[in-house]
């Protein structure tokens, strides 16, 4: 028996990089699954892929769009008859500072990152108390933690962090556990590809107390253990998955500055 066995799981944002390596893993442990995304082409060649279609559903979907969420949850519930599980997991980078801030950009990216997990909450809880309870997941990062460059990007991550706390109270009653991921920098997604400028990547990934970048692997095991019954009694819990850096990325740092001002006789 799979992990996941018989749950029904909703994925948003599938054809990146962390949802593709859910989507294999969760697929192994036994689950069906509804994937979703802006991308319906890259959806496609994932199912594909994935070779197990009487368990796999995809469905174009913009998260910010509400009656996006009706046609998918209606998927949900015809193909599948129910739903377990909801990730929310699309996400879209603004790249923009407070100074250059232009509302439109700012304005799609909370829309996106914020806005569509509460959407997906809205229209997704229901279903899942209705299937017995489950859990949902809501992928922030580490800039829902503390400062990053990205403004829009920040708000809308910590706004998604107060957000989980306030629904795993909501919905705790419908047995639906809410929890969210932090995660930092992490290799083969479009952020790191797309925003490759090697200076600022190398700079980051240096700064890791465990010296090294996350992969889609890595935050696929930790969702697929707030996914499963696994973690049946945490709700309202948030999860750093970053190598260490908010919790010792300063400390780490100090020794290394420490360190080279001794080799450079500063001390
Ligand atoms: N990659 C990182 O280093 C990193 C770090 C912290 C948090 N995250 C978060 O992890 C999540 C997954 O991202 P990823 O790392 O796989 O990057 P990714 O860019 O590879 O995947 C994001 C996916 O979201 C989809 N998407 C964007 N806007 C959408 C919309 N309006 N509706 C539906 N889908 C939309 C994209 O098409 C893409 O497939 C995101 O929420 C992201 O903010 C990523």
């Amino acid at each position: 028996m799979g992990r996941l066995a018989g749950k029904i799981i909703l994925i948003t944002g599938a054809s990146g990089g962390q949802g593709i390596a859910e989507a294999h893993a969760f697929l192994a442990e036994g689950a069906s699954l509804i994937l979703t995304d802006l991308r319906l082409a890259a959806l496609e060649e994932l199912a594909k892929a994935l070779r197990h279609p009487e368990r796999v559903a995809i469905a174009e979907q913009n998260v910010s769009h509400e009656p996006d969420w009706e046609s998918v949850i209606a998927l949900a519930r015809t193909r599948f008859g129910g739903l377990h599980v909801l990730v929310n997991n699309a996400g879209t980078l603004s790249r923009q500072n407070i100074a250059r801030s232009e509302v439109s950009r700012w304005d799609t990216t909370l829309a996106v990152n914020l806005t569509g997990a509460m959407l997906g909450m809205k229209h997704a809880a229901p279903l899942i108390r209705d299937s017995g309870g489950g859990s949902i997941v809501n992928v922030s990062s580490t800039a829902g933690l503390g400062a990053h460059y990205d403004a829009a990007y920040t708000a809308s991550k910590w706004g998604l962090r107060g957000l989980t706390k306030t629904a795993s109270a909501e919905f705790a009653e419908w047995n639906v556990r809410v929890n969210s991921i932090h995660p930092g920098q992490i290799d083969d997604t479009s952020f790191f590809r797309d925003g490759e400028r090697s200076g600022f990547t190398e700079a980051v990934r240096r700064s890791i107390p465990l010296q090294r970048s996350g992969t889609p692997l890595d935050c696929a095991k930790l969702v697929l253990f707030l996914a499963s019954d696994e973690s049946s009694f945490i709700t309202g819990a948030e999860i750093a998955i970053d190598g260490g850096s908010t919790a010792g990325g300063l400390l780490f740092l100090r020794g290394k500055l420490q360190n080279s001002l001794a080799s450079d006789n500063f001390s």
